[in-house]
């Protein structure tokens, strides 16, 4: 189970006028619990009024840096509560309710690698990319990286000049490749637009030096960009699907009046008793097939599960059935070994048996 701690936030930065780049700084009776690889995210928690919100942040640093705070960039979506106070309000000194890091956008380095990485971002995107082609440049001296990072104009370049100054300390290590959908500022039309599979077909034809079936992808940005890319690597490119990352920036065509998909409604209509095991702790609730997702009852019972993105992108409200059968409605979280050992995200999930159990602890 993952616990909030409070953490100070040393740094408070503008990184343009629609984010903000905050480190939190890790006492050292957290160093351990807030050890991290790169690419993975942390949950902030506000509670305002009776609301309590929790949202995932990706680390942006990498572990080789050696830094002793954990950066985040919280990009401003207008209407988000806690995406505006941490870009409006947030002051440094001020302390932030933070869980320890999760998540497994990431690969494995060793120094005597010689791999190409390429990293394909869009906007805030740009985070976990950045932490796993840092941490990839730094462990491995005889790998190289390509960035390709879409932005609307020069202005929203997230981490413009930390990554120009990367590309400059890596010497030819590292290649950049900015692209803007609103801006002109390259007379070549490469450099226009956002990523795409057909851009990025016309990027390999430009780098031909790219081993584009041995390397090893990192992309992170809207779904539609991420479905896109991903298959055109694997189906077009022949990428073993092994080397392909993604990380989704927000839930996937989250939408809170989508229509219940023919699967869901094919579930049948029963009452079940769910437990839940918490931290040693069992919770016991009745619950409707057709209803509330477990994770929504277990919230409006007051139970103390954990919780993030409510859309199965995070992975926090991971938990294992342990008995009975349940419906999960979607999944970018998962891997196909985790559902094959019974692993679900409960914030997706319905019951299909008069009795289920789940493990929270696990
Ligand atoms: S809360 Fe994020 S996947 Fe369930």
């Amino acid at each position: 189970m993952h616990h909030f701690h409070l953490l100070k936030a040393a740094r408070v930065k503008k990184e343009t006028n629609d984010s903000v780049n905050i480190g939190f700084e890790i006492p050292q009776n957290l160093r351990h619990e807030f050890a991290f690889k790169q690419g993975q995210y942390l949950n902030v928690r506000f509670v305002f009024g009776d609301e309590d919100l929790r949202r995932s942040y990706s680390i942006v640093n990498a572990p080789s840096e050696g830094n002793t705070e954990l950066e985040i960039l919280v990009k401003h979506l207008d209407g988000g509560k806690v995406s505006t106070f941490l870009n409006n309000e947030l002051k440094e000194g001020d302390q932030v309710e933070v869980s320890a890091p999760m998540g497994h956008f990431y690969t494995h380095y060793h120094p005597s690698n010689e791999k190409t990485y390429i990293g394909l971002a869009a906007g805030s995107g740009i985070s976990p990319v950045l932490s796993n082609l840092k941490e990839a440049l730094y462990q491995e001296p005889k790998s190289n990286a390509y960035l390709f990072f879409s932005n609307k104009s020069i202005n929203d370049i997230i981490f413009k000049k930390e990554i120009d100054e990367l590309a400059a300390k890596f010497g030819g290590r590292l290649k950049i490749i900015y692209l803007l959908s609103r801006e002109k500022h390259s007379e070549d039309e490469l450099f226009e637009g956002r990523i795409s599979a057909e851009k990025l077909s016309q990027l390999f034809g430009r780098f031909p030096e790219i081993p584009v079936q041995e390397s090893t992808y990192f992309i992170c940005g809207p779904s539609e960009m991420i479905k896109d890319i991903s298959g055109y690597l694997k189906n077009d490119k022949k990428v073993p699907s092994l080397q392909i990352m993604y990380e989704y920036y927000a839930a996937p065509d989250d939408d809170e009046n989508a229509e219940m998909s023919d699967e869901f409604k094919a579930i049948p209509n029963i009452e079940s008793m769910v437990t839940l095991i918490i931290d040693d702790d069992e919770y016991s609730f009745h619950l409707n097939s057709k209803k509330k997702s477990i994770l929504d009852q277990a919230l409006h019972d007051k139970l103390p599960v954990p919780f993030a993105c409510k859309g199965g992108v995070c992975c926090t409200c991971k938990a294992q059935v342990m008995e009975g059968e349940v419906f999960m409605e979607k999944n970018f979280a998962l891997t196909e070994d985790e559902v094959e050992r019974g692993f679900v995200l409960t914030c997706q999930c319905h019951p299909t048996t008069n009795v289920v159990m789940l493990n929270y602890d696990v």
